[in-house]
């Protein structure tokens, strides 16, 4: 196969876009619109993938879709330029995701990461000997949770909930959301490694056992900064944290976020001094670092910070400006966007036209290659 560079990325439509996707991905999704030397720009909604810890909340799914098309519309995404397109309604992933299914091992799944993460958020148990009591009961529900006084481990387990399929799968559909397009760069933030990592496995695998060289190597590409942590402290900027400031926030918003955003505990007077350790953890100082350029400024202002010159106001008011220049013209551009929904609904039509048209030249490759190509895959 030839070396184009092909660029997929995507989003799960379950909550609005907030800074953490804003530095981790869509700022790269722009750098690379605005590269000529790419033949070929993807952007899913990945509404099937979001159902995989969603399927109770399909509204909560649906009411997104175009939420996360418009956050990254306002930012600058552009549907002449980037092909964006719904997960669902390419059904050529599914069957792709099928077939790679049998290159993939329960083992490999259960130790991905970002699987793992995000089963202890969810309350999901990987432990083999928890899941062995769970499979012996063949009629018990294992999508409720387990009365704690039956499992094996006494009433001490704090995950006892079998673990989805679909859930476990979504790094081998994830494959297929790339592979499909035979795509080779992928924007994410950084949680999303071991997926990049899982998909390469499979297109390796794929390529030596049908003997092809269909699939490329995918490259992740990672935003500046990698991880924003919440305003809270915590790692990580999620919508299930409550720790965000979203792209479509108004200024009042922002204020009574950044009004509650965590800094240095032991600063409770404007004198009181504060180590550079303790400095390090300031997620004022964090966001400033990342989103205002004057960096001169910032380093003063660090500087009177840690000698009891200043106290908490002056940085998060700076930061209220800096973040409303951000924010202001995505908010303007989103109310422009939401004033003609069909015109995005029609971008997304011929968006997933354009990408079933990708996969069906891939899939006859695939056919072909795993010999299921009959009647030359016509009926
Ligand atoms: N897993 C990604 C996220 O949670 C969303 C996603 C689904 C994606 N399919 C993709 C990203 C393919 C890049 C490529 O943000």
């Amino acid at each position: 196969m030839n070396h184009e560079k092909r660029v997929l990325t995507g989003d799960r439509p379950t909550g609005r876009l907030h800074l953490g996707h804003y530095v981790g991905s869509i700022q790269n999704r722009l750098k690379l619109q605005a590269d000529d030397s790419i033949s070929t720009r993807l952007y899913m909604v990945a509404d099937i993938q979001a159902l995989t810890d969603n399927y109770d909340n399909p509204t909560k799914v649906r009411e997104n879709m175009l939420q996360v098309v418009i956050d990254n519309m306002a930012c600058g995404v552009d549907p002449t330029r980037t092909t964006m397109f719904i997960q669902s309604m390419v059904p050529e992933i599914a069957e792709l995701t099928v077939l790679f299914m049998n290159l993939v091992t329960l083992q490999q799944l259960s130790h991905n990461p970002t699987i793992k993460t995000e089963a202890k958020e969810k309350g999901y148990s990987l432990d083999s000997k928890l899941n062995d009591g769970l499979a012996q009961d063949m009629f018990r529900d294992t999508m409720e949770r387990v009365d704690e006084s039956n499992s094996p481990e006494g009433g001490n387990v704090l995950f006892s909930r079998g673990i989805p399929m679909g859930f476990l799968n979504y790094p081998v559909s994830q494959a297929a959301d790339i592979l499909f397009a035979r795509a080779n760069l992928v924007p994410v933030g950084a949680d999303q490694r071991p997926m990049i990592e899982q998909a390469n496995k499979i297109a390796k695998s794929f390529n030596r056992i049908y003997g092809t060289d269909l699939f490329p190597c995918v490259d992740i590409l990672v935003g500046e900064t990698a991880r924003l942590v919440g305003i809270d402290g915590n790692a990580k900027m999620s919508k299930s944290l409550g720790n965000t400031i979203y792209l479509s926030d108004t200024r009042d918003q922002i204020i009574k976020q950044i009004k509650s955003t965590y800094t240095c505990p032991s600063k409770v007077r404007v004198t009181d001094t504060v180590t550079a350790e303790e400095l390090a953890g300031n997620v004022v100082f964090q966001y400033l670092d990342v989103f205002d350029t004057d960096i001169a400024y910032v380093a003063d202002l660090k500087q009177r910070y840690m000698t009891g010159q200043v106290g908490d106001m002056e940085g998060k008011d700076r930061l209220v400006d800096i973040l409303d220049t951000l924010i202001a013209p995505i908010r303007q551009r989103r109310s422009e966007l939401e004033q003609d929904i069909p015109a995005i609904e029609r971008s997304l039509q011929d968006g997933t036209a354009t990408a079933r048209k990708l996969a069906a030249e891939t899939m006859q490759v695939v056919r072909s290659a795993m010999k299921i190509d009959y009647f030359g895959s016509s009926l």
